[in-house]
């Protein structure tokens, strides 16, 4: 636990100085570590709210926001809800980017997520696996996947090089970094 919280540090510090970062977070010991982490940057807060809500209104009136959508995956309407706020912020600005981190059991619920996004209308959407091992025992954690939607340029070879690395220094044989499009 060296490295908790880890995006919103990340994420604080490439802030540049005309840029603001809002991270929200349920669970109250949590949030008051995220807090606590962001207290060192002025234009990072963190706050306490569902994100999924909180996201969608914070990303208003902003233009071409980054949302990074990061939830447990315990619950199994995580999947339904992470893709129901990317189409909720990506109608309030199509040039918005929404990253989805989600983990990799089976192909099938992996599948359905992407699916779901792809009926919500959305193109322009990067895939980047990182397998661990085959995905054939859905009760693993076999890898993860980040899924962006209007992805920056030069964010394919980066998410190759990553889930690459990943893969190498983590994976079983069997093992294999997948970046694709979907959408
Ligand atoms: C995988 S962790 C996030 C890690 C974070 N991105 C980082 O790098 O430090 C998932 C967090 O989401 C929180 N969470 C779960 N459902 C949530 C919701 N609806 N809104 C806000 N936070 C939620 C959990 O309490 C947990 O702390």
């Amino acid at each position: 636990m060296r490295f908790y919280p880890g995006s919103p540090v990340l994420t604080a510090r490439a802030l540049r100085p005309e840029d603001s970062y809002r991270g929200f977070e349920l669970n109250p010991p949590v949030e008051a570590l995220l807090r606590e982490a962001l207290a060192a940057w002025p234009n990072a807060v963190g706050q306490a709210g569902d994100g999924y809500e909180e996201a969608v209104r914070a990303a208003r009136g902003l233009k071409a926001p980054l949302v990074l959508i990061d939830p447990p995956f315990e619950r199994p309407d995580d999947y339904v809800r992470s893709a129901e706020t990317a189409a909720a912020v990506l109608r309030a600005d199509p040039t918005a980017c929404v990253a989805i981190w989600t983990p990799l059991k089976d192909l099938e619920t992996f599948d359905g997520f992407i699916r779901r996004l792809e009926q919500a209308g959305l193109s322009r959407v990067l895939v980047a696996e990182a397998r661990l091992r085959p995905l054939n025992n859905p009760m693993k954690m076999n890898g993860c996947a980040m899924t962006v939607v209007n992805a920056p340029s030069g964010a394919e070879a980066a998410a190759a090089e990553i889930c690459g690395w990943t893969v190498q220094a983590l994976g079983d044989a069997g093992g294999r970094a997948e970046v694709w499009r979907a959408g």
